[in-house]
């Protein structure tokens, strides 16, 4: 399969690109982050089936350029993976003293990232049997479920971006578009700016419950559900 992932140069995205290699599809590793040099090394092994692709889904210009270059190279994508995302959390947050700037910034990657990716890419995927649209959300976007106090611009980028899904989902599953909307559990990854301590999972492990949910043929999608990496249904 050809599958296009937003957020590849490291963390769960980076994870996802090394896995899906492995399996023997064909990727487009978002490449955001020009000084790390991860996705680099893994070109001297995959060499001809992963293409490094500019692309900050917090700008326009750049997802249409990404588009651009991957129009260069094939005529179909088979899935997106819209995975890039910050974390949103100042410390300002706790004492209700938000700083809007950053929320701003986080709402326009975590919930306008993806409606970026869908709109300018899913043309690409018409021509694909599988035409599957893979989002990593959070459990943070939950409402019925919400149980913080704080981190008011994550929790509210993710639930804007669960409504979009939702939407799109009402729109193109009647086309034949497939849909998977995930929370990929809590990560040791580079959410904090760097490699963290803390968290119930390691990139790898993570890369691997988001992979096989994302491959997986047998999902029930009469119904969209964000799905925990441990099986947990989550209301949103
Ligand atoms: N970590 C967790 O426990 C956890 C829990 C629930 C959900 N998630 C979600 O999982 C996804 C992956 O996160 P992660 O934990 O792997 O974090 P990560 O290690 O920080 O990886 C995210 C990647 O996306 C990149 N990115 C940031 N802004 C971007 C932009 N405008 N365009 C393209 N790429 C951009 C990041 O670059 P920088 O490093 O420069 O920011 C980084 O390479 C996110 O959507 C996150 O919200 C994570």
């Amino acid at each position: 399969m050809n599958v296009l992932i937003s957020g590849a140069d490291r963390g769960l995205g980076f994870g996802l690109t090394k896995l899906l290699l492995e399996k023997g599809h064909t990727v487009f590793a978002g490449q955001y982050l020009k000084q790390w040099n991860e996705l680099e090394q893994l070109k001297e092994n995959y060499g001809s089936r992963l293409y490094l692709i500019d692309l900050d889904v917090g700008s326009e210009v750049s997802v249409r350029e990404a588009r651009t270059a991957v129009e260069a190279v094939t005529d179909h994508l088979d899935m997106l993976i819209s995975n890039a995302g910050i974390n949103g959390k100042l410390d300002g947050e706790v004492t209700m003293e938000s700083n809007f700037e950053y929320m701003m910034r986080t709402y326009n990657i975590n919930s306008l990232g993806a409606v970026r990716l869908v709109e300018i890419f899913y043309q690409m995927m018409k021509g694909s049997d599988t035409k599957r649209m893979c989002f990593v959300s959070s459990e943070a976007g939950s409402i019925a479920q919400a149980w913080r106090e704080d981190n008011f611009s994550y929790c509210m980028s993710k639930a804007a971006l669960n409504m979009y899904v939702k939407l799109i989902y009402n729109r193109l599953k009647p086309e034949g578009y497939s849909f998977r909307l995930y929370h990929p559990g809590w990560i040791r990854s580079y959410m904090s700016g760097k490699l963290s301590e803390r968290g119930n999972l390691s990139i790898e492990e993570a890369a691997d419950y988001a992979a096989n949910y994302f491959l997986d043929e047998s999902v029930d999608e009469s119904e969209l559900i964000l799905f925990g990496y441990d099986g947990e249904k989550f209301q949103f």
